[in-house]
Formats: structure tokens, C-alpha cells, sequence
């Protein structure tokens, strides 16, 4: 039997890490596990400029111990009046790694988000020019569209028209959540990628529909029916390039979640490893780990592998029901939970 796994380190490809005390308390959550993290802009206001992005980059370092070898990568927040050289300008600054497209009114604090993409047609352009990746929330937000569809929707109505007009623009399509998505992207052409998060591959919408309302099972988009599900598992384990790691940690306030109106986002840093690799070995496929959460995430972008190494041991964590986080508690996923693989740094 398998007792401890060696794998370059992981970057994680989808992270939100908030501002101000949020970020104090979570940072380190993600820079203990992962190397490197695509950093969602959706701050309130989104980071729509370089500045911005430089000044958050500076924030979030701050907010880790002196000489953690973390690398924040930042994002654009498209918005429909974007400047096409501004993206242009970061990107070649080394400043945004990538940019987020969010259907306006998809999710949090995505209000001044994309109404329409023909609007943001001139800054794709120039992504596709210079080879920068853009993340898209792949979600309509149309109100006569069910919420259990809105992802299957947004194919056929977004991202099959959009990848058929800039046919070598680089697009993640992220925390994917259905079969429709996983069938797209195996049959997309090699510049169209998926990212997957811990919490879809574990729990179904049973999790937070049944025997009560759960407010901490609940993300967006939200977890689907189980065929998704196990679609999604085969798609992480498969070991095609086309699937990495990006856990969308989405940190709010236990009050902020346990409310009349939850907010969406499930705060999986803590653990994010240890509930992946679950997973992988529920799966039968430990030699599949290293290529989805080292390997296929910076192929896809240009970027060199980790050096460093990392080790997982197989004894037991014990996940507690909340984590300290600057003084907030958060509930963390598998809050309460056990989890057969320990990160021994
Ligand atoms: O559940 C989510 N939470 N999904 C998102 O797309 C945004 C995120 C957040 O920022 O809280
Ligand atoms: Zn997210």
C-alpha cells in the first residue's frame, strides 16, 4: 500500500484571497499547500487596472510571514469598458497572468461584470494576440434560465460561439460542475482547458438540500446531480492535460454563509490537498495526481513546473469544525470530517 506520495509542488489555478483582515487570515491557508495561485480580481471595487493589481500583489505578500516562497499571480476583471491596452500593458508588465471574464451578476461582487461579450470582443483580441489566458465564470445569468443549467447554457450560447470567433484564444474554462462541461472541453481544440475544485468531486446538490439546508455545501456554480459528479471524478483522474487544480477557496464569514441569503463559496484552502488526493486514491489513480495539480496547470500556461517537492502522508487529519483565520472563525470543507492523507509539508 501506498504510505506517502512525493510530487512537485502544486500551484492552485483558481483562488479567491479577499483584502483587508479576510486576506490576513487566509493567505497562509494557500501559500503553505501551493506555490503559486491565480488570484480572482473580484475585490470590491474588481481590479480592473494595473495598479490595482500591483498594489492587491503587494497586499496579499504583506500578509504572508517574511521570505514565503509564495507567487500571487493576479488577474484583469473584464468589465465591458475595458481598455484593450491596459490588459495589454499588465500582461506584458508581468502583472496579470490572465484575466476573468464574470457574466455580469453571476456571482460575488460580479455586479460590474460582462454584460456581453461582443462588448469585450477588442480586449480578447489582443489576449489571443499576446497568448494570455482568459478565466471565465461559465455561467448565464439569464432569469428565466434554471440555475442547475445556467453552466450547460453557457456553452452552447457563449462559449462555443466565442471560441469559434477568436479560435486561439487560451481559455479556462473553471470549476466545471456538469458532463456537458467535461465533454466540451475533452472535445475542444488543446488551447481550451478546465479547472476542477475539491468540493465537486466530493458532494453532489444532495449535500445541501438534504436534511436541512446547508449554507457551507453551497458554491457556484452550484454542485449538480451525481452523474455530474462522476463525470467530473473521471475527468481529474484521467490524467488528459486538459484538467488542472483550482480549488475556487471562496471565503465568507460563518455569519455571512449561515444567513436568510447565504453567500456563495465554499473555503477549502485548509485541506485542499489532503480532499483532492482523497479522491485520486478513491479513484484508483494516485499516478494521475501529480499531472493535475503540478503539471498540467503550467503547461497550459507557459509557466516552468515547481522545483520543490512536496510530501503526503497517508495517516488520518482530523478537520476541524472551524479554523482561526485573524481572529474569524471560518468553516472549512469536510468541517468536522476525516480525511485518510495528512500534508507533511
Ligand atoms: O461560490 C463562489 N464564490 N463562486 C464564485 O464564483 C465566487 C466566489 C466568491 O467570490 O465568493
Ligand atoms: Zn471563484
Amino acid at each position: 500500500m501506498t504510505t506517502t506520495i512525493t510530487i512537485r509542488r502544486p500551484d492552485d489555478w483558481h483562488v479567491h484571497l479577499r483584502d483587508d483582515a479576510m486576506l490576513q487570515g487566509v493567505a497562509s491557508y494557500t501559500a503553505r499547500q501551493f506555490a503559486r495561485a491565480i488570484v480572482m480580481p473580484n475585490l470590491t471595487p474588481p481590479i480592473t487596472t494595473v495598479e490595482a493589481a500591483s498594489a492587491y500583489r503587494d497586499r496579499i505578500m504583506a500578509a504572508l510571514p517574511d521570505g514565503a516562497a509564495f507567487e500571487p499571480l493576479m488577474t484583469c476583471y473584464l468589465t465591458d469598458n475595458l481598455d484593450p491596452e491596459e490588459v495589454r500593458r499588465g500582461f506584458e508588465a508581468g502583472v496579470f497572468t490572465a484575466a476573468k471574464l464574470y457574466p455580469a451578476g453571476a456571482t460575488t461582487n460580479s455586479d460590474s461584470g460582462v454584460t456581453d461579450v461582443a462588448k469585450i470582443r477588442g480586449v480578447l483580441e489582443v489576449m489571443a494576440e499576446i497568448g494570455m489566458v482568459l478565466c471565465v465564470h461559465g455561467e448565464v445569468t439569464a432569469a428565466d434560465i434554471d440555475i442547475f443549467d445556467r453552466e450547460a447554457v453557457f456553452i452552447e450560447q457563449v462559449l462555443k460561439p466565442l471560441i469559434a470567433e477568436i479560435p486561439s484564444l487560451k481559455v479556462v474554462f473553471e470549476h466545471i460542475t456538469t458532463q456537458d462541461a467535461v465533454r466540451f472541453v475533452e472535445a475542444a481544440p488543446a488551447n481550451v482547458a478546465a479547472t476542477i475544485t475539491p468540493q465537486h468531486l466530493h458532494i453532489n446538490r444532495n449535500a445541501m438540500l438534504v436534511g436541512g439546508m446547508r449554507p457551507h455545501a453551497y458554491c457556484l456554480p452550484v454542485a449538480k446531480r451525481e452523474l455530474h459528479r462522476l463525470a467530473l471524478r473521471r475527468a481529474a483522474t484521467s490524467g488528459l492535460p486538459k484538467f488542472f487544480l483550482g480549488t475556487d477557496s471562496a471565503p465568507h464569514t460563518r455569519s455571512a454563509k449561515e444567513s436568510a441569503c447565504g453567500c456563495a463559496g465554499i473555503f477549502n484552502a485548509p485541506f485542499a490537498l489532503e480532499s483532492y488526493l482523497a479522491v485520486f486514491e478513491a479513484e484508483e489513480a494516485l499516478e494521475q495526481f501529480e499531472g493535475f495539480a503540478s503539471l498540467h496547470g503550467p503547461a497550459f500556461y507557459g509557466l516552468p513546473v515547481n522545483e520543490e517537492a512536496i510530501t503526503l502522508e497517508k495517516r488520518d487529519t482530523g478537520v476541524p469544525e472551524t479554523v482561526d483565520a485573524g481572529g474569524e472563525q471560518l468553516v472549512p470543507f469536510h468541517a468536522g470530517q476525516t480525511l485518510g492523507w495528512t500534508f507533511a509539508g
